[in-house]
């Protein structure tokens, strides 16, 4: 069976985690503290905060910027579902807007459309890697007087004119999960431009404490710390964090691989007329972390008996990008706009497979089953 996605792990990981595991620092020590270093370092970004997943990320994010019950916060409905969920675990309210089909990311009209006296922020979405329209956002969020908060959690590595995403950002937050390019199991990352967001973040990710347990156990004089405000358990291990270190220092071979082999599908698919491969502007350098292909009207299946047909020749697909305002959870959820473009995607987007080890005959097979259903 050929998986949707696999993490790649080598003998520097394996290593690393075991040095971790014997360092005698468990949680929050010097591991995390050069993994937020390289990190920043990496994006050019003045700080990083590493937390137990994006998830939590952008929760602390909304939490620490105040937005909480009776605001609203703009999101795509066309998200993993952890996108809106964040915002529901500040006590705040998401609002749906739709997307841009060409690249999959919030659409700046339809989101302008959805701003109201409750709206406190825009969660930005770069959806599988693809970069997302940041200057209409920012131009958008000025206007209306709101925060502007980047969700780039499939996006390391990507850019747009040489920038990495994430690097002029506010505040953004990425993933680690096993799906993205840079794995630590779970975990993720914070940046942002101000050093008393920073502060504040990382005080927050372990229960709003005074001072961390890596600092005190530095200092050469008792210090007892304090817990100045109620605060969660959102905090990295020194085994994640060593692990992550070895994936970013890999990270510019990943996106190499990936793109050599986004490339393959895309020159196997842009010229038929049923398919639409994913639209990368010349500006725009794609990590593909996810390879999403979507079914046009001349298709002569659906979506679900393509996934169905490519199963049985023993190839593993996901559907595109889930909408969260067709989920249960969200279901009750009044609409201010019409989301067609979100729902066009949610029925006819089919993730292919594609990770570091993928070689170019599975790739091929995985071509040459699409091509014989489509
Ligand atoms: C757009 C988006 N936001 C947030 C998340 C949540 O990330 P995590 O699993 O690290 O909490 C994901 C995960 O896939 C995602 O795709």
């Amino acid at each position: 069976m050929i998986p949707v996605s696999r993490p790649h792990f080598g003998i520097e990981e394996e290593q690393a985690a075991v040095a971790a595991l014997r360092s005698g620092w468990v949680t929050q020590g010097p591991r995390v503290a050069e993994f937020e270093r390289a990190f920043a370092a990496a994006l050019g970004q003045l700080e990083a905060i590493a937390v137990s997943s994006c998830t939590t990320g952008l929760h602390l994010v909304l939490h620490a910027l105040g937005i909480g019950r009776g605001d609203e916060v703009i999101v795509p409905s066309l998200s993993f579902i952890a996108t809106a969920n964040a915002v529901a675990h500040a006590g705040a309210t998401p609002v749906f807007a739709d997307i841009d089909l060409a690249t999959y990311n919030l659409d700046a009209a339809s989101a302008a459309k959805t701003i109201s006296r409750r709206t406190k922020a825009i969660l930005l979405v770069h959806q599988v890697g693809l970069p997302a329209d940041v200057a209409a956002f920012r131009r958008l969020a000025r206007r209306a007087r709101v925060r502007l908060i980047e969700d780039a959690a499939c996006a390391i590595g990507s850019q747009v004119n040489g920038r990495p995403v994430g690097a002029d950002a506010d505040v953004a937050v990425f993933s680690f999960h096993p799906r993205k390019l840079v794995t630590t199991g779970e975990g993720g990352m914070i940046v942002t431009r101000s050093r008393a967001l920073a502060r504040r973040l990382r005080s927050l990710r372990h229960h709003g404490v005074s001072m961390s347990d890596f600092a005190r156990h530095a200092s050469g004089k008792v210090v007892i710390e304090a817990y100045r405000e109620v605060g969660y358990n959102y905090r990295m291990t020194d085994l994640q964090a060593a692990v992550g270190l070895v994936q970013l220092g890999r990270l510019p071979e990943f996106i190499a691989r990936r793109q050599e082999q986004g490339a393959r599908y895309d020159r196997a698919f842009a010229k038929h007329p049923a398919l639409a491969i994913p639209d990368v502007a010349p500006d725009v350098g794609f990590n593909y972390q996810t390879y999403l292909l979507r079914l046009l009207p001349g298709a002569r299946v659906s979506r679900d008996a393509l996934m169905q047909r490519l199963l049985e020749q023993g190839i593993a697909t996901r559907r595109g990008v889930m909408a969260a305002h067709r989920e249960p959870a969200y279901k009750k959820t009044r609409l201010r706009v019409p989301l067609p473009a979100t729902n066009e995607a949610n029925r006819t987007a089919i993730v292919l497979p594609l990770y570091h080890a993928m070689t170019a005959a599975d790739q091929d097979r995985v071509i040459e089953a699409v091509l014989s259903v489509v």
